[in-house]
């Protein structure tokens, strides 16, 4: 199964933070904001990657992540010279997408919802269009906002309307089928200059092809890409980690896949041995009794 996970931009909104470190590469709390797109991806039973960044940061997350042998995974990577917009990451990964569906994630997204390894998985399997999945938030403003008919059904969607319809958002992760490569080529640039993924997800929905998952009460989602955002993200996963495990933990979660073996995990902890992060991949490495995760398959 194929996902690319979305680390490009400027991250302007996070200046002067982000004025020499890529956004999706800032600390939210005790790891780089990348490995928690990749988690919620790895999760779903996402094996093969693709990161796409700008030139320059590009060869910082290849130093952080590597080609994802280690954790039993496959990791490429593609440069996008300008903020072309989200949907031009379809143009950009057309030829790894090739004939598989694929999902999409930002890399500033933060997902904590127990239900979302099960509907990511059986979406990536049965995909005939597009599958979003949307969270309701007291200011939909800066978001895709979703409408609703009378029956539930959603019937528009609307890229930052100053007059929100509903307080459900699209949340910035997306499953297609293989013809999201063929609709991205289709749609023009907004008023920006950026091909919008709403763009994208309209054309599916006048097909009558476009899922909602709506992420139930139990679910957190942060966009980390504001200076608060960046805060509580941080503040969410140590509240969570202190009550024991750990969030977006991705050697655990490969050792738990069986992508990789006990020994082979205590030696990725082992590289960060002195630090909390990698005193736990060595004791979860020795705790061998741990079931692995239901609904996770290649
Ligand atoms: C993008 C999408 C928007 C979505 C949001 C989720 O907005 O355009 O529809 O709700 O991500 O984070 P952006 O963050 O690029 O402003």
């Amino acid at each position: 199964m194929k996902g690319i996970i979305l680390a490009g931009g400027t991250g302007t909104r996070l200046h002067p933070l982000t004025a020499t470190l890529s956004k999706q590469l800032l600390p939210v709390y005790d790891k780089p904001m990348i490995y928690y797109p990749l988690s919620t991806l790895m999760l779903g039973g996402v094996r093969d990657f693709l990161v796409i960044s700008t030139p320059t940061d590009l060869p910082m997350f290849r130093r952080v992540l590597g080609d994802g042998v280690e954790l039993g995974l496959h990791i490429s990577y593609a440069e996008q010279p300008q903020a072309a917009g989200i949907a031009d990451a379809f143009r950009l990964g057309a030829d790894f997408i090739g004939s598989d569906p694929v999902s999409l994630i930002l890399g500033d997204n933060i997902f904590h919802a127990p239900e979302l390894p099960d509907v990511l998985w059986r979406s990536l399997t049965d995909v005939d269009g597009c599958t979003l999945f949307g969270h309701t938030v007291s200011d939909p403003r800066p978001y895709g906002v979703v409408e609703k008919g009378a029956d539930g059904r959603v019937v528009g969607i609307e890229e930052k309307p100053s007059r929100p319809r509903s307080s459900e958002i699209v949340t910035g992760l997306y499953v297609y089928s293989h013809d999201v490569v063929e609709i991205a080529h289709q749609i023009t640039p907004s008023a920006r200059g950026e091909l919008e993924i709403t763009d994208v997800n309209r054309v599916y929905l006048e097909q009558g092809r476009a899922r909602l998952h709506s992420l139930g009460p139990g679910s957190t989602w942060l966009d980390a890409g504001t200076y608060d955002g960046l805060l509580s993200a941080a503040h969410f996963v140590r509240e969570r980690q202190s009550r024991g495990g750990r969030i977006a933990c991705l050697e655990e979660i490969s050792l738990r896949l069986g992508y990789i073996d006990a020994d082979a995990c205590h030696a990725l902890g082992r590289k960060h041995k002195n630090s909390e992060y990698g005193r736990y991949v060595m004791e979860i490495s020795s705790e061998r009794n741990r079931g692995r995760l239901e609904h996770v398959a290649e």
